[in-house]
């Protein structure tokens, strides 16, 4: 059975037995042993005392400070910031586990794997014949006096592979032709273009400096070739292709998540030089979109590496309105957010080269500013401050930002900066800011959940805290599901009585998930049947129910409490309804039906 990620399943299976938790985990975490527990301080997120467990029986890791959890797996991706097959490809490697389909793969899926395969091979090449060219020829002359005009180093040139594709048609062509890379693909790849008779292709990147692209895992599936001096376009990318996504790449991630994952904090570029100058400037967690705006898949991507990110885009009135938007963007997906502020145009490559790696730093990344303070000043520059009007303006439009603010100092402190700048008594800000808050919260009242925001993933809840908080259905089904992920029986028990007639709608799909796996025959067993599932959510759910108190054994009179529990709902609601209509109906003097209906609601209770 393939899992819809690709990967056949007995891989998965094979990667999970051969990796125990506890092995895995204590490469990393000093674990010590706490009755069925272990327990040690969590890789995750920065604290003192221990909140990180591991279950080996149920092989399984769960943090109650951050809320992570999962099998071995999702440990290595957390950790290495890998995507999940990537994790398991790795995995399957260190453990000498065949990784291809072999019989159990279908047809469909290997000739794909194999044009994947010979692109990626194709790119690595290419990126070394683009890298040669640059360094030992005499084609690459032009490009390397470019280059050194623009103080690259030589070693920032090897640290980047960067190359130079000549300033002819079939380089690369006759490159790849004799490699005996089929060409068909390779134009699918990106590599390649087809001539406009269809006679044949032509090299896609001419005359430009290339700066291969990588994915996380350090495997060349792009390149942005520049144009040496003016010209346009200035860069050219690779087409999008099933190898390389503008939307969920980043430049030097490959290189630079080691030390994102240490500071839990990444530096965002806007440009390619600007990561490059950074690096050699000694920022190692710089990384940069491919001249798209950031994305929420880019977002995404980075959250399991770090808390923070410094947004550090170009000074012009562009590169300010990108940082701008990016915000909303990097806090809905639960970072920090800051600014850092660069003057007069320039962009961070310029910095640094106009005055240095020290400054840089200090004044730069030390000194960037808070998302809220950033938007206080872009704001400012629309408007005249030394008129009245103008004030009036930009106050009105400072209370848009300051008011949602939900921590009373903070407000106060923006608060108290924009009556000394102004020189407005505070005392009227203040009054101006409740108002503003007043009204906003009677236009939230009908509203869902737009103002809630995990304004920092830092303070999360975890799991720990919850089941006080929730409905009496809500712990019962969980209850049950915790028991059903122990025991196939109880799963059969459950499934014979309640189906899928959970409340919540997880908790439904968690069950039927779980039907599934056991139709399947197979053992009860937390972490494989987590592998199985293909939903962030859902695993995240399953994690914390497994991770629930238990009493050694079940009773069939425990499960009937919690089913009963579970089937009382839609009950109670209907009672609800019903008496709902019986008021109306008594209202409109109907009282035939009221009685009616009456008598329906005690039949309910009775139930
Ligand atoms: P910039 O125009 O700021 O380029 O675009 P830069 O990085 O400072 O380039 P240099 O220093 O002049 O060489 C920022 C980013 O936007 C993308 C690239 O990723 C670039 O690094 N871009 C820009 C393109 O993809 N295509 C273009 O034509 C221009
Ligand atoms: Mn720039």
């Amino acid at each position: 059975m393939n899992t819809g990620r690709g990967i056949p399943e007995e891989v998965i299976e094979a990667v999970l037995r051969q990796h125990d938790i506890v092995d895995t985990v204590s490469k990393h975490v000093h674990l010590t042993k706490q009755g069925k527990y272990m327990k040690g301080l969590c890789p995750f997120h920065s604290e003192k005392t221990p909140s990180f467990t591991v279950t080996p029986d149920r092989q399984i890791f769960h943090c109650y400070g951050c809320g992570k959890g999962g099998n071995a797996i999702k440990f290595r991706m957390e950790l290495e910031g890998l995507t999940f097959p990537e994790a398991v490809r790795l995995m399957a490697d260190e453990a000498h586990i065949p990784y291809e389909a072999g019989t159990g793969g279908s047809a469909g899926d290997s000739p794909r794997n194999l044009e994947l395969e010979q692109q990626l091979q194709a790119h690595e090449w290419t990126a070394k014949l683009y890298h040669f060219l640059l360094k030992n020829t005499e084609y690459g002359k032009s490009a390397m006096d470019y280059l050194k005009s623009r103080g690259f180093s030589e070693k920032a040139i090897d640290t980047f592979q960067i190359g130079y594709a000549p300033a002819r048609w079939d380089t690369l062509v006759q490159f790849l032709e004799k490699r005996s890379f089929n060409l068909d693909v390779m134009e699918k790849g990106g590599l390649l273009s087809s001539k406009q008779d269809g006679s044949g292709y032509v090299d896609r990147f001419r005359d430009r400096v290339m700066f291969p692209l990588h994915n996380r895992s350090g495997k060349v599936i792009a390149f942005a070739g520049r144009v040496l001096g003016e010209g346009q376009p200035k860069y050219l990318n690779s087409s999008e292709s099933k190898l390389f996504s503008k939307s969920r790449t980043l430049y030097n991630l490959h290189m630079a998540k080691g030390e994102i994952r240490k500071s839990r904090q990444f530096v965002l570029f806007e440009g390619y030089g600007d990561v490059i100058s950074a690096w050699e400037a000694g920022v190692h967690n710089g990384v940069a979109t491919m001249g798209t705006a950031l994305t929420e898949s880019h977002a995404a991507m980075m959250r399991g590496l770090a808390d923070e990110v410094i947004v550090c885009y170009d000074g012009d009135q562009a590169g300010q309105a990108a940082a701008l938007k990016s915000i909303p963007i990097l806090e809905d997906a639960g970072f920090q957010v800051r600014i850092a502020m660069l003057s007069e145009g320039l962009d961070p490559d310029d910095f640094i080269r106009k005055y240095g790696a020290e400054r840089f730093h200090r004044k730069i990344l030390d000194g960037a500013v808070s998302s809220v303070k950033f938007k206080l000043i872009y704001l400012r520059k629309n408007h005249i401050l030394l008129e009245e009007d103008g004030k009036v303006a930009y106050i009105k439009d400072a209370m848009e930002v300051i008011a949602p603010l939900s921590s009373p100092t903070e407000r106060e402190i923006y608060l108290k900066e924009l009556s000394a700048e102004l020189q407005v008594s505070f005392e009227s800000l203040k009054q101006e800011c409740n108002e503003k808050r007043q009204s906003m919260q009677k236009n939230n009242y009908a509203g869902d959940n737009k103002g809630k925001r995990w304004n920092n993933g830092r303070h999360k809840t975890g799991q720990a805290s919850m089941p006080e908080l929730l409905p009496a259905y809500h712990v019962a089904e969980r209850r049950l599901l915790a028991f059903m992920l122990q025991d196939d029986e109880v799963a059969r028990y459950v499934g014979d009585s309640l189906g899928d007639q959970f409340n919540l709608e997880d908790h439904a799909a968690i069950a039927a998930y779980l039907y599934a796996y056991y139709a399947q025959g197979k053992p009860p067993d937390a972490s494989r049947f987590i592998a199985s599932l293909q939903d962030e959510r859902l695993e995240q759910s399953v994690i914390g129910i497994a991770m629930m108190e238990l009493p050694a054994e079940w009773s069939t009179q425990e499960l009937d409490d919690c089913i009963r529990e579970v089937k009382k709902v839609p009950q109670m609601k209907q009672i609800r309804r019903k008496k709902e209509e019986m008021v109306s109906a008594e209202k409109a003097g109907d009282f035939l039906r009221a009685a009616q209906i009456a008598s329906e609601i005690i039949a309910l209770e009775r139930q």
